[in-house]
């Protein structure tokens, strides 16, 4: 991500139609903070992230769901700790209110991303791209014949990349539509040789899909691979970063503004993704 400049904080940010915005966040923090944190929770979101069985994934939940309330009480002017979710029947969280705004959270290590658009489903993928993974196995189980034949035909040191290309584009795109492994993932093929740019090239359920979805590489931190998709063309993006500043700093400033979370934003914007696609 070169040439980047920071949005003034001062300016609040809003969403127009056909726009595709993806915020950036750490996930540690100073572990001081977990309380002030954990009071921007519901009881639901404490207690899935107390089911979580190691301490640094519990502290990384709950600093998900609460950077996720805090960037979407910023659009909605509303506070962070009195949005509330409902999910379908595959766990796929929506807010619970009269509004527009779709979004999608996805996290791995340290990392989330979280992204939202106007109306039009949207899902997110971003996975840490860890050596010790048995990829032609795993492959061999979730991706379809042409993904892998792809896969196979790189020299090892290729695979790993393109392992995660394919499982990031392929997990974004079944996260927006929201049915978890309801859909066979093999039914559809994203985009996975060295160089080619992130695409839906066909769903075999409905050939028409892939003219009307877009999925998008994400450049996110180094050893990271992440993807978006969106049920639309023609859109254009918009990266914030939040990752620069402790979370707990950000949402601190947003409580000490009485609620309004709006002129506290420090995000960094890639001009690179700023253009129609
Ligand atoms: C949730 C799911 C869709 C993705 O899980 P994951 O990759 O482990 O986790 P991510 O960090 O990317 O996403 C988790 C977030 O997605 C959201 N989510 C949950 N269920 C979802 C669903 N059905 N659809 C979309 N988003 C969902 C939640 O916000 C969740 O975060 P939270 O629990 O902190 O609120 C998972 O249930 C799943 O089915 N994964 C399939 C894994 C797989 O085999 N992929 C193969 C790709 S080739």
């Amino acid at each position: 991500m070169n040439s980047m400049t920071w949005v003034p904080e001062s300016v609040p940010i809003s969403l127009p139609d056909r726009e595709v915005h993806v915020w950036q966040v750490d996930l540690d923090f100073d572990r001081a903070c977990l309380p002030s944190l954990e009071e921007l929770l519901s009881r639901d979101e404490l207690a899935r992230a107390s089911r979580l069985y190691f301490e640094s994934d519990r502290r990384r939940h709950i600093a998900g769901r609460a950077a996720l309330r805090g960037i979407l009480g910023h659009y909605l002017r509303t506070p962070a700790a009195a949005l509330s979710f409902r999910y379908n029947d595959f766990g796929k969280p929506a807010l619970d209110c009269d509004t527009d705004l779709f979004f999608n959270l996805s996290h791995s290590g340290s990392v989330a991303l979280i992204a939202m658009t106007r109306g039009i489903p949207i899902g997110v993928d971003v996975e840490f791209m860890r050596l010790d993974v048995d990829f032609t196995g795993i492959a061999a189980r979730f991706f379809s014949d042409s993904e892998n034949a792809v896969l196979l035909s790189l020299p090892l040191q290729q695979r790993c990349r393109c392992f995660f290309d394919c499982w990031t584009r392929k997990e974004a795109y079944i996260k927006a539509l929201g049915e978890g492994l309801s859909i066979p993932l093999d039914r559809f093929d994203v985009s996975n040789a060295p160089g080619e740019p992130a695409r839906l090239i066909v769903d075999r359920a409905d050939p028409l899909m892939s003219q009307r979805w877009t999925i998008r590489e994400l450049p996110v931190r180094d050893g990271h691979v992440a993807a978006v998709a969106v049920e639309a063309t023609a859109i254009s993006w918009r990266l914030f970063d939040w990752s620069s500043e402790p979370i707990e700093n950000q949402l601190k400033c947003r409580r000490a503004v009485s609620g309004t979370n709006l002129n506290l934003v420090r995000a960094v914007h890639d001009p690179i993704f700023e253009r129609t696609c």
